[in-house]
């Protein structure tokens, strides 16, 4: 059976990027494309999720996906609570689907969760009530589906087509949720050449299964590329040291204008945050002219509307 989408193919939870169909991918991207006005309006709000109630459950920190997923579900004119799980009943043992039952007793709509534990959203998603959708906001290592789609929003919109692209997962790949759902959804819109390029202690073995060209010489991985996204070092995640230092890691794998220069001229730089700059990133590179970092966390809102829309069953600015 398949958890995200009804017997009519339309969307029932967002928990993964991986297995859903282009036509739905295309679908959402069109339908934020269709949201981008309304954050220019005097009045930022359409009438569409009026009277629903969104219940945003991040137990792992969070800046952008928090945020956007809040000012997304006010502009659709929902009534959002974020839960503050730090002083929330979970300090008591309280257990997560018992969390849930709670807040669904309080006639939630939606679910949007953040964990430390690949599957929990899914847990959470083959639990609730038929008429409750739950949209994964980053699971362990496993998935990020609304940061990879706001990804994909970004690349259209600067690059306009997939299928003439070169693009470069450049990082720690082995502990990316994000990089995961980026694979993905580059794979399926039909991008021809996705390379990934890192240490061998920090991209997954048989990641070529995916898909994917891997590269452990950043130099000859950013040769000709299009688009160049770059990933945190995820310290949070590793177990025992991957690498020697963050100095050394920065002078092979930090994106400089040198290596910068190794892409394509009009290649963009992407970035899904937090940021380290001189660890990951330089930041001549990460505040200059083919940066579009910040335009993602913008997309993001936009994106992050079509999503919630289309599992509440209308989709139209
Ligand atoms: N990209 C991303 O998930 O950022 P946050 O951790 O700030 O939400």
């Amino acid at each position: 059976m398949n958890l995200q989408l009804t017997e009519d193919g339309r969307l029932r939870h967002l928990l993964t990027l991986d297995g859903l169909p282009r036509a739905i991918l295309t679908q959402i991207l069109d339908t934020a494309e269709s949201f981008m006005d309304v954050g220019e309006r005097e009045v930022k709000k359409v009438p569409l999720l009026r009277g629903k109630s969104i219940f945003n459950l991040f137990f792992e920190p969070s800046t952008r996906t928090r945020t956007t997923f809040e000012i997304a579900a006010k502009r659709l004119s929902a009534d959002v609570v974020n839960l503050n799980i730090a002083t929330s009943s979970q300090t008591k043992g309280e257990a997560i689907l018992d969390t849930v039952d709670n807040l669904a007793a309080m006639h939630a709509d939606m679910f949007i969760v953040r964990h430390a534990q690949s599957g929990a959203a899914h847990f959470i998603a083959r639990h609730v009530a038929p008429h409750i959708s739950v949209i994964n906001a980053g699971d362990g290592r496993h998935a990020h589906p609304t940061q990879g789609l706001l990804d994909m929003f970004t690349i259209r919109r600067f690059k306009g087509e997939f299928h003439n692209l070169t693009v470069a997962i450049v990082g720690d790949v082995l502990h990316s949720r994000v990089a995961r759902s980026q694979i993905h959804a580059l794979t399926t819109l039909g991008v021809p050449e996705v390379r990934v390029i890192g240490p061998k202690t920090l991209l997954p073995t048989g990641v070529e299964q995916m898909g994917v060209k891997v590269f452990h010489n950043m130099e000859a991985g950013l040769a000709g590329c299009d688009v160049i996204i770059m990933l945190r070092l995820q310290n949070e995640r590793m177990k025992g040291a991957l690498l020697p230092s963050a100095q050394e890691y920065f002078k092979f794998f930090g994106l400089t204008p040198e290596k910068l220069a190794l892409a394509r001229p009009d290649a963009i730089v992407m970035h899904p945050g937090p940021m380290n700059r001189g660890v990951e990133i330089d930041s001549e590179v990460a505040d200059g002219p083919q940066s579009v970092i910040l335009p993602q966390v913008t997309y993001g809102i936009a994106v992050r509307m079509a999503v919630m829309a289309m599992l509440a069953g209308g989709a139209t600015a």
